[in-house]
């Protein structure tokens, strides 16, 4: 068994944006710059917002915070997006979600110019996403693709199972991993990836184990700790945990696989944390940094 250490590959990652950055400002260019909106104190939501805007200074990238009250109207906060949108010192930027309850998620992402939209995941960029057109990419999906590449763990021809069907992750990577690689976007290594065969299943699929055992490769993006038993693993499959879960103690994450009795099966497998988190982020930035060249040509 090999784990996915997304923690060591972003690291990685983020010395090839950072000598990328570095050259920008040497040739005389302004550094590029994110904004992260955050609405409210959710306690996860501050973590990764906080991480995501300490990643940025690592690479050179600027970061804004731009921290909202949680009783903001909606009006309010499509007037911020409609700001950042017009602000020409913004590349990119992000709503983090959850969105307090009275917000409604797909208006405020709708809302955001998609050329900016660094998350990937306005319907613009979703749309472009399926048809093969040049876009930025949901940045989970992304970042999962990524990982299977620098391992070289092909995914042509084989069965992808997805177990999740959300916006954020369970679509976006299902589309991704079944398009034909000459489809592909620019700065990913193309040789092993797309090409798959997938299934996308969720809380209403009958016999998920059934199903599970014949993936070659299962992501789980579901939100449920010990979803992923050993008994749905074919000996020698690809595990990925998109799942983060604070257990117990409220300061411990887990993620969706039951991840000591899976791991001694498998061939790959992601840990949490460690996996695919770090790779989210360090999507971000490549995203950033897309916006910004699309932005400056
Ligand atoms: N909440 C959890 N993950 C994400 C993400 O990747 N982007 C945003 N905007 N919100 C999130």
């Amino acid at each position: 068994m090999t784990l996915l250490d997304g923690k060591h590959i972003a690291s990685l990652i983020r010395a090839e944006l950072k000598q990328q950055v570095d050259q920008l400002l040497a040739d005389g260019h302004r550094a590029p710059k994110l904004a992260v909106v955050i609405v409210g104190h959710n306690p996860a939501s501050e973590t990764y917002v906080n991480n995501k805007i300490k990643a940025c200074a690592e690479v050179g990238i600027q970061a804004e915070k731009v921290a909202l009250e949680a009783d903001i109207t909606e009006a309010d906060l499509l007037q911020e997006v409609q700001r950042l949108n017009q602000d020409p010192s913004v590349d990119g930027f992000i709503v983090q979600l959850p969105l307090p309850e009275h917000i409604n998620e797909t208006t405020i992402l709708s809302a955001i110019d998609y050329r900016k939209d660094v998350d990937g995941l306005t319907p613009e960029n979703v749309g472009r996403t399926v048809q093969g057109l040049p876009s930025l990419v949901s940045a989970t999906p992304k970042g999962i693709r990524e990982l299977l590449a620098r391992y070289n763990i092909p995914t042509a021809g084989r069965h992808v199972v997805v177990i999740g069907r959300s916006n954020i992750v369970g679509k976006p990577v299902a589309m991704l991993l079944m398009q034909k690689p000459y489809l592909s976007l620019p700065g990913m290594s193309a040789a092993s990836l797309g090409d798959a065969t997938v299934t996308i299943c969720h809380s209403k699929t009958q016999d998920l184990a059934a199903i599970c055992r014949t993936a070659d490769i299962i992501i789980v993006a579901a939100g449920s700790p010990k979803l992923l038993t050993a008994d749905m693993v074919k000996p020698g499959a690809t595990i990925i945990d998109v799942g983060i879960n604070r257990v117990m103690d409220g300061y411990r994450l887990v993620g969706d696989v039951d991840f000591d009795a899976v791991a001694p099966k498998a061939a790959y497998i992601t840990p949490v944390p460690g996996g695919v988190g770090p790779m989210t982020i360090v999507s971000l930035l490549q995203n950033t940094l897309q916006a910004y060249q699309n932005h400056k040509s």
